[in-house]
């Protein structure tokens, strides 16, 4: 793939009103998750219910690509259709997470630097194969006493351009995930702070390994306040906020910005991203690739019982189509209470 295919793609991830579904969950993550609704994940259980997500009619309209898990890309449907084909059948863009997990950062006690570099060229171009048109790579920054360090930061920036650049040579287009972690009573001028150091070390590495900014997308954390601290910003700040983080870090040559959830509850996430695309004309688009936020209903409709599959559709469809809406400012809380049964409690 060349540069141009490259850039087209990441336009056509952020297409407007359309986003990602970040579906790519680790084995103990998605453990976690299917925990919270009594199930055991199994591996049948785990494509059963990535299934349900991708066969949901009409998510198409509001959903571009969804990120897979490496086990989720060699699993097929009941009909024998590959997984990664229902998606790509449907015009939705198959993407594959490439890291190997954040694991503790020597020397730098509480901080944790990704893995996955070795190796990496070969399991892209299988990845290509099977079917993948974009990757992903999770960098954590933990906000805590004293952190993040100087190396924390450093060491995941650059693996995150090593990441990006083997991508464009395989003709994948890489998303650069740096998370700053909302975990913590840290304050949200702190966040902003810790987002701005990370986001600007990110761009001078991906500028160092020569990686095309116009074939990338960037996710993000938005500039939120800790989770546990007592002064909590208000959806109006967490917008305006993070619009000028990105706008003094990342270059206007990135095609688009597609923000994690990160632990924000569906309903906020989505009025998050809604506030920031009504602050006007943005250098790039803004939209989402949510796991949680996205999910979340969805999951506990379903509890792992075939019989709730058409009522975890129903929620997963609702949750993408209140994202699409986001996407151009369109979204409102009417939209929620629309919501036939589904009517999440409002937020706080
Ligand atoms: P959340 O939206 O649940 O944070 O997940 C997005 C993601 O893919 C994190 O890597």
């Amino acid at each position: 793939m060349n540069a141009a295919d490259l850039a087209s793609t990441a336009q056509a991830i952020v297409a407007p009103g359309k986003g990602i579904l970040a579906a790519d969950e680790s084995h103990p993550t998605i453990e976690k998750r299917f925990k919270g609704i009594g199930t055991p994940s199994t591996e049948d259980n785990r494509r059963a219910y990535r299934q349900l997500l991708f066969t949901t009619e009409g998510m198409e309209q509001f959903i571009s690509g969804v990120i897979l898990f490496d086990e989720t890309l060699r699993q097929q449907a009941d009909d024998g259709t590959p997984l990664g084909e229902v998606l790509s059948n449907r015009g939705v863009i198959p993407g594959i997470k490439v890291d190997k997990g954040a694991k503790a950062l020597a020397g730098h006690a509480g901080e944790k630097v990704t893995e996955g570099l070795d190796g990496l060229r070969d399991r892209l171009a299988e990845y290509r194969g099977l079917g993948a048109r974009f990757a992903k790579w999770r960098a954590v920054i933990t906000i805590g006493d004293g952190i993040p360090s100087r190396a924390c930061i450093a060491a995941n920036a650059h693996a995150l351009a090593r990441y990006a650049a083997l991508c464009q040579e395989a003709g994948l287009v890489p998303i650069v995930e740096p998370e700053v972690l909302m975990d913590g009573d840290h304050t949200f001028e702190r966040c902003e702070e810790v987002t701005v150091d990370t986001l600007t070390a990110v761009y001078a590495e991906l500028h160092g390994q020569g990686v095309a900014l116009e074939g990338t997308l960037l996710k993000p954390n938005m500039v939120v306040s800790g989770k546990t601290c007592p002064a909590q910003a208000s959806v109006a700040e967490v917008a305006a906020v993070t619009v000028r983080t990105l706008r003094r870090t990342v270059p206007s040559a990135v095609p688009g910005i597609v923000f994690l959830s990160g632990g924000q509850s569906p309903e906020l996430a989505t009025a998050h991203l809604n506030a920031m695309n009504l602050l006007g004309d943005h250098p790039w688009e803004l939209s989402f690739s949510y796991g949680r936020a996205l999910q979340e209903h969805a999951l506990k409709a379903w509890g792992g019982k075939a019989a709730n599959v058409a009522a975890a559709q129903q929620a997963f469809h609702h949750r993408a189509h209140c994202n699409g809406a986001a996407r151009s400012g369109g979204y409102s809380s009417e939209m929620e209470r629309s919501a036939p049964d589904l009517a999440p409690a409002a937020h706080g």
